[in-house]
């Protein structure tokens, strides 16, 4: 009888568990439409209560109840803003640590928060954590980019215990999110197939998405994720999140359904083989997690995601690009002076405004001349090029346009005079075979000598050459054999690595603020914005077939803007040039083709087609995406920019499918425009020889009628790719 009055006793009160009581904290992060909120109870314990769209009275955040309240929670922390291990936590952890004395638990309980103004509409929120029993502390960090709906967080973590803490697990973010369903979209791929998406739904229980490769993260699973509330993403209805984490380094992206059918993300870096050994009175400060809620789609989403890039993460994001003769495809190891001054004359005849020499211009006592050998000797080859790079930048200077470089300077040839100099800065276990990943070799840049070294290649080139105007960053290998011969902890390598390689980059930044610079990895191995903080700009994918240029592109454009993403014309695909040009378009453009085995028509179309888009670049590089039609579910890919004055547009259109009678049957509604405005729409880099049926049409539309009703760019089997720009018209 008692127990079944205590019992009762009990389910009355459950509701009431799942309330705020007067006394808890509420943190509030907010941008202009999202709202992240932190519950702190009377214990300290804090909480997310809140994700999604910002109220517009603060006040009622205190009225939702703990856990989107479902069920009963065991432990009153299945909603941890930051969840630590060890104590009475049943799920995921955020943290895990053992203490100095060996005790493999943590609390952290709230202490204070701040909140500053970083700059015009950025605003820091800093909350404070500390375990009751030792002198360890966690700084959860929340920068809200309000104007762009984006929110940046990361954690910091120190302690001034007697000796090292190691921390098995030291998560970047801990989100929590109470919806009836999730679809997690995550990319996938290899060399040459970059980012492939595939959605999912997330069932109970974990899932993970990582990588174990320790500088090429984004070579098999990107670090960047989509994940739908309730239904599948849509790009213009919905809930849904776009995140990414700014980290160049092994990753672990952990979703988490949990017993209340409520979501955790868990992303961070990845704890495989990286128990990290921190010593009293050291920091480690986490890579951020960045992302912004949207209500309408995966379109606003990125949207916002690539304009928070342009204005607050990509040197010069907002600024200008040089477009470019890249000579990888036209000779690969096979140049020489001469046959590289006859190509700066190419490239000034095409019309680009710098040249860009690959792989293969140095190493002497093993020269370069194939991919196996000279990696670390980064001085001229004297066949090749013997009076030096100086020459080089002179006579491309003198031809007309500038001149740039490639190397990969963190790795290391078992065939170089670097190796037989210092067999000890590379990674590899003493007592294992040697693996190469294309034949090669990593750098040890947790050591700082190797990073003086690193450092030195780039800026010895520049000090020499101070007019050289473009650096190719490139990185072709795994690390195999984690092991490096100086470390203190070798547990501590994976990210000491990465941090070293920031170091380098930091350091060159700063150094040369205006230098563009590719951040390369065999194709599209690296593509986070961790690197891109440094990199005005990342090679999307050595797969130049403009077919699936047109996926690797759109798909990355979910979470980085067009001004990033160079797109190079090769002589990969069957399509003719004005497919490749036109799918090059949609973004940062290039060649890498030899120029002179261009006939008259082809050469013709490409000189205006350069003209054309240095008219038309700041628009599609600092205008808004819209993606109109999707290549995954159409016959064609069809995509738009517009201009923030909704003065100008330009838009892309492309046949995918070879099916017969494919093409752009029904009218495509566009987006973006102003309704209120008229526009005048004409065909661009129209092939020479052929006509534009578009441009005898001289109507004008109002913005609402080519949103409401749309218009037909007659993509078709003989019209397979379709630019139109979109100019305001009184
Ligand atoms: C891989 C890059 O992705 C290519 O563009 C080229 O630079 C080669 N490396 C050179 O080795």
């Amino acid at each position: 009888m008692r127990i079944l009055f205590l019992l009762q006793a009990f389910l009355l009160l459950l509701p009431l568990a799942g309330r705020s009581a007067p006394t808890d904290t509420h943190i509030t992060v907010e941008t202009q439409r999202t709202a992240l909120v932190i519950r702190v109870n009377k214990d300290g314990d804090p909480t997310v209560v809140h994700l999604g769209r910002r109220l517009q009275s603060a006040a009622e955040y205190a009225s939702i109840p703990n856990n989107g309240k479902r069920a009963e929670d065991y432990t009153g922390i299945y909603n941890s803003a930051y969840t630590p291990a060890g104590g009475r936590n049943l799920l995921e952890p955020a943290i895990q640590v053992t203490h100095a004395d060996g005790n493999p638990s943590l609390d952290l309980k709230y202490v204070r928060h701040e909140t500053a103004n970083v700059s015009d509409g950025v605003v820091l929120t800093t909350v404070y954590l500390k375990d009751p029993q030792y002198p360890f502390e966690v700084n959860l960090f929340y920068k809200a980019y309000q104007k762009e709906d984006v929110i940046e967080q990361w954690s910091s973590i120190r302690h001034t215990e007697k000796k090292p803490v190691r921390m098995q697990k030291y998560a970047s973010a801990n989100l929590y999110i109470p919806a009836k369903n999730y679809y997690l979209t995550h990319f996938h791929g290899d060399w040459a197939h970059e980012m492939k998406p595939e959605e999912v739904q997330l069932t109970a229980g974990l899932k993970i998405v990582d990588t174990k490769l320790g500088t090429r993260a984004d070579l098999f699973q990107a670090p960047s994720f989509l994940l739908a509330m309730n239904e599948p993403a849509q790009e213009d209805n919905g809930e849904v999140l776009a995140g990414t984490l700014a980290w160049s380094g092994n990753y672990q992206l952990a979703f988490e359904v949990d017993p209340l059918q409520n979501l955790r993300v868990i992303p961070g870096i990845n704890p495989y083989a990286s128990e990290y050994v921190l010593a009293p009175g050291k920091e480690l400060v986490t890579p951020a997690f960045l992302f912004t809620y949207s209500t309408t789609g995966t379109g606003t989403a990125s949207r916002n995601m690539q304009r928070w890039a342009r204005k607050h993460r990509i040197p010069d994001g907002e600024g200008n690009r040089l477009t470019l003769l890249n000579n990888w495809e036209a000779t690969y190891f096979g140049f020489n002076e001469e046959k590289l001054t006859a190509l700066f004359q190419d490239g000034k005849k095409l019309g680009v405004d710098l040249f860009l020499l690959d792989d293969g211009w140095f190493g002497n006592k093993y020269p370069r001349n194939n991919d196996h050998t000279s990696l670390g000797d980064w001085q001229e080859n004297k066949t090749k090029l013997p009076h030096g790079l100086g020459y080089l930048v002179k006579q491309a200077e003198s031809t007309g346009i500038r001149f740039g470089i490639w190397v990969e300077p963190e790795m290391v040839s078992p065939k170089s005079e670097l190796y037989e100099k210092h067999p000890d800065w590379v990674l590899k276990l003493p007592n294992r075979s040697e693996y190469y990943f294309r034949n090669q070799l990593v750098l040890d840049l947790s050591n700082p000598q190797v990073q003086e070294f690193v450092y030195g290649v780039v800026d010895g080139i520049m000090t020499k050459n101070p007019t050289l105007n473009y650096i190719k960053w490139d990185c072709n290998a795994v690390i195999y054999n984690a092991f490096s011969a100086t470390i203190g902890n070798q547990s501590n390598l994976y990210v000491d690595y990465v941090q070293g390689l920031y170091k380098v980059m930091e350091r060159l930044r700063t150094k040369y603020p205006k230098l563009p610079m590719m951040l390369c990895s065999g194709g599209g191995g690296r593509v986070d914005y961790g690197a891109l903080r440094y990199f005005t700009e990342y090679w999307p994918s050595d797969n130049t077939d403009p077919m699936e240029r047109i996926f690797i592109q759109w798909n990355y454009s979910y979470f980085f803007p067009s001004i990033a993403s160079c797109n190079h014309i090769t002589d990969w695909g069957k399509q003719p040039i004005k497919f490749r040009t036109d799918v090059a378009m949609m973004g940062k453009m290039g060649y890498d083709i030899v120029v002179s085995k261009l006939d008259e028509k082809e050469l013709a179309f490409s000189q205006q087609a350069l003209k054309t888009y240095d008219r038309l670049k700041d628009v599609i590089w600092h205008g808004d995406q819209y993606r109109l039609v999707a290549p995954q579910k159409n016959d064609l890919a069809s995509l738009m920019y517009v201009s923030d004055r909704q003065d100008k547009a330009v838009w892309f259109s492309y046949l995918v499918s070879n099916r017969y009678g494919s093409g752009s049957q029904a009218l495509v509604r566009l987006k973006g425009l102003n309704p209120a405005k008229k526009y005048r729409i004409q065909e661009l880099n129209v092939y020479p020889g052929t006509n534009s049926a578009i441009n005898q049409n001289t109507a004008v539309y109002s913005g609402d009628y080519l949103m409401t009703v749309g218009f037909n760019p007659n993509v078709s089997t003989s019209r397979t790719s379709v630019v139109l720009e979109i100019t305001e018209s009184n």
